[in-house]
């Protein structure tokens, strides 16, 4: 009879997820799906490791060898000096989130949380073009500035950074240092909404368990796309509000299945696809 478990051998793909805590991680999940999918002989699994422990722990996993790892919170700033090689974008973002072991023994680091967001609108509002009015970013953190570069980089002509700590928000403009971007105030003044062709919450309010974002989107125009990367729950408030107007959303699922992919396309060899069925799936409890 058939033993409904596939082995791994000396020539699987290895590749998982550091964090501390990983528990709550969907990344797993995500790339089992995909591994499965695709019939591919390889593994991803959960890595807890303890932040003091992450310099080690890679180095042991590129010995292993691993194909790769994400690193998740709070070790995406850590591993940057850790890495032989950065990309840009892991540049400009100041995070690694995707570390790959080069044959050669390099350690490479990327951070594809700004391209999972834009190949979410990409592919859930195809039709809408975000680009031609200011975007409106909720958020000062590291989730804001993946945004914030992936916008500037898709060519959009302004962008309007609002966070409860101004300071944050100055600093992290100056550090950018693009002319497009501009510091305006929280709680959001209307008029910073009323000829908006994007609206961005980047922070983790509305998320279960977290205060209520709040914000009213009257005067913003009906054509404008307003997306969340919160997505527990899927429908935020803001979301809701939005839909309710009849404005197009986007919900924050996406924004992680699809910064998965270049990952699990450098490991495993194929650039896998975001599907509803996944979605579904990622979703389900385990
Ligand atoms: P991440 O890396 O996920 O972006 P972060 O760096 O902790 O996380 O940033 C969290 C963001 O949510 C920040 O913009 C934060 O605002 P502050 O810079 O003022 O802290 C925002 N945020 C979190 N809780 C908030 C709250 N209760 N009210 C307003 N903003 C909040």
């Amino acid at each position: 009879s058939r033993i409904p478990y596939r082995t791994l051998s000396g020539t699987s793909r290895l590749a998982g997820v550091m964090g501390w805590p990983v528990s709550h991680s969907k990344s797993p999940r995500l790339h089992g799906y995909w591994l499965a999918k695709y019939g591919i002989d390889g593994s991803y699994m959960p890595l807890p490791v303890e932040p003091k422990n992450f310099q080690d722990a890679l180095k042991s996993l590129r010995n292993l060898g691993f194909s790769g790892v994400n690193v998740t919170i709070p070790q995406k700033e850590m591993a940057m000096p850790e890495c032989d090689e950065l990309s840009d974008r892991a540049r400009r973002i100041g995070a690694v989130n995707t570390v790959t072991f080069a044959k050669d023994g390099r350690v490479l680091g990327d951070n594809t949380d700004g391209f999972g967001f834009i190949e979410n609108l990409r592919q859930e509002a195809p039709d809408i073009d975000f680009a031609p009015g200011p975007a409106v970013v909720l958020g000062a953190g590291g989730a804001s500035r993946a945004v914030l570069v992936a916008l500037l980089d898709e060519g959009i002509l302004e962008i309007r950074i609002a966070n409860r700590t101004r300071k944050r928000a100055d600093d992290l403009a100056a550090e950018i240092n693009d002319p497009r971007i501009k510091v305006v105030n929280w709680p959001l003044d209307p008029a910073d909404l009323a000829d908006a062709s994007l609206v961005v919450n980047t922070t983790s309010l509305g998320m279960v368990g977290q205060p209520k974002l709040e914000i009213d989107l009257e005067g913003l125009p009906k054509t404008a796309l307003v997306t969340d990367i919160v997505y527990v729950p899927l429908i935020t408030d803001l979301l809701a509000q939005a839909k309710k107007r009849g404005n197009p959303v986007v919900d924050g699922l996406g924004m992680l299945l699809h910064q998965a992919r270049p990952g699990f396309h450098r490991w495993f060899g194929i650039d896998p696809e975001v599907t509803p069925e996944l979605r579904e799936f990622v979703l389900s409890p385990d």
